[in-house]
């Protein structure tokens, strides 16, 4: 397994701040238990904070923050103010979050028009388009707030995995921020986040509980213990189904500016989903890995016999053929979503041996806005006895809320870096995890072939945070 940190302890006293347990710490937005309560006013104070009780809460697979965060005589309220900050892939997001839950604001910068132009994400354009909008989107979402950068309390930001070039100028945009007013920053997996904001929605999803995450790079099917503690049940052996969806959208010359999938979505329900025979992928392999590698090929192959010319805009196309690239559409669709359900029903069975006492299934990530999507996992959940919880579509696709409410959920715990210093060269080491697995496989849930093939750069967060709570012990 290879690893780009020279050493591992100095990744894990990122993960951890509590190699120093007597330090005081300056936190702001803190309020005592009993202080007063009032409107949005980031609290000053410098509160003297237990390291042992946030230790002991780091290492209690339940703790469910910020509900229950009476152990440690520290109620957090909306006086907590966090800027997240994400340019992973190819939108650049930022908001602002209390910690109460409450969304201050939130602005995207799609970079829609490029993607449609390339029929995908080139990493050199990505960046510049980041770079372009990353002052704007984040002065955006602070005039929004009502608020300065003073005013916050940390900035979180995505730092893997993704494009590195994309994200390193949302850490640096995040370093700026932070090291020019002494604010801590949290570092965030933006897995973990598309998970963590159903908490934000759903403010009664405790652990342990499930999350499908489908996204345009992503297939993960994991148990979430607690926060930081991840077991991966499944993930995708080639591509992700967003890759599949971007495709077939491409394929059947659909209007790519808001992406594929939502192109696809639209255009299957003129079709009949049973029209085109694909085969459902991986059937024979009893495991929750994914598989959409192959549906693509059979994709393509349908268009090519049925003589769809994707330099014809659908909108352009004659009845008949808008009626062959519906049914393509549906059919796809229908296909893609079955190999979710498949791997799902068996996800739910092994969770449950697990974890007996779970009971909501989280579906999150970019593909996770689709209703189809939505409807059909809906039934899978509810003959298992189990709930969904699917944040709504704008915080299902890449955004700033998620990063922000992560960063917060950790802040809650003591996880974050101390502020960057206030001059920082641009050309600064900084630490970005391209390829960041989130949490460890399940053993039994190993694929031979997909472990051969995958070289991790990154240990998982969960891995690294498991690591450094050994060290406190
Ligand atoms: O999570 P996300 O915004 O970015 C990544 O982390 O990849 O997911 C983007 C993916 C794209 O592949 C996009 O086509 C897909 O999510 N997507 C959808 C829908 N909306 C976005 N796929 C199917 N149906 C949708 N309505
Ligand atoms: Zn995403």
């Amino acid at each position: 397994m290879a690893t780009i940190f020279p050493n591992l302890s100095s990744a894990i006293s990122r993960v951890n701040p509590f190699h120093r347990p007597s330090l005081y710490l300056k936190i702001r937005g803190f309020n005592k238990l009993g202080a007063q309560q009032g409107p949005l006013r980031p609290a000053r104070s410098i509160l003297r904070v237990s390291f042992k009780s946030l230790s002991a809460q780091l290492s209690s697979s339940n703790f469910n923050p910020p509900m229950a965060q009476t152990q440690n005589q520290l109620i957090p309220d909306e006086s907590l103010v966090v800027l997240g900050i994400e340019t992973s892939c190819d939108d650049t997001a930022a908001a602002v979050v209390n910690s109460n839950g409450e969304i201050l604001s939130q602005v995207i910068s799609s970079q829609a028009e490029l993607l449609a132009k390339y029929g995908g994400v080139a990493p050199k354009m990505a960046e510049e388009a980041h770079a372009q909008a990353i002052d704007q989107v984040v002065q955006d979402a602070l005039d929004k707030a009502k608020l300065t950068e003073k005013d916050l309390t940390a900035v979180a930001v995505t730092i893997g995995p993704g494009l590195s070039l994309c994200l390193r100028v949302g850490v640096q945009k995040a370093r700026r921020i932070a090291g020019a007013h002494s604010l801590p920053i949290v570092g965030v997996h933006h897995m973990e986040a598309h998970t963590l904001v159903a908490r934000l929605v759903e403010r009664k999803l405790q652990f342990p509980f499930m999350a499908l995450l489908v996204s345009g790079g992503h297939n993960l099917l994991i148990l979430a213990r607690g926060l930081g503690d991840y077991i991966q049940l499944g993930t995708t052996v080639d591509d992700a189904i967003g890759e599949a969806y971007d495709k077939t959208a491409k394929w059947l010359g659909l209007d790519l500016r808001k992406s594929g999938g939502p192109a696809i979505e639209k255009l299957a329900l003129e079709g009949d989903a049973e029209s085109v025979k694909f085969n459902v992928p991986m059937k024979q392999h009893k495991d929750c890995n994914f598989s959409y590698a192959g549906l693509k090929t059979q994709v393509r192959l349908a268009i090519e016999a049925k003589n769809i010319d994707a330099g014809i805009p659908v909108s352009s196309a004659s009845s008949e053929d808008r009626k062959a690239r519906a049914d393509i559409a549906a059919s796809f669709q229908r296909v893609a979503v079955l190999h979710l359900e498949d791997k799902c029903k068996r996800a739910i069975e092994w969770a449950l041996k697990i974890e007996p006492s779970v009971n909501h299934l989280v579906v999150s990530g970019g593909v996770a806005s689709n209703q189809y999507v939505r409807a059909r996992l809906n039934e899978v959940v509810k003959k298992n006895g189990l709930q969904l919880v699917c944040p709504p579509p704008s915080l299902c696709t890449d955004n700033g809320v998620m990063v922000a409410w992560t960063g917060i959920e950790h802040f809650l715990v003591g996880r974050f870096d101390p502020p960057p210093p206030a001059y920082e060269p641009e050309d600064a080491m900084i630490d970005l995890r391209p390829r960041w697995p989130l949490g460890e496989e399940y053993a039994e849930g190993k694929s031979e072939a997909r472990s051969l093939k995958t070289a991790r750069v990154h240990p998982s967060l969960t891995s690294l945070i498991q690591a450094s709570m050994k060290q406190q012990v």
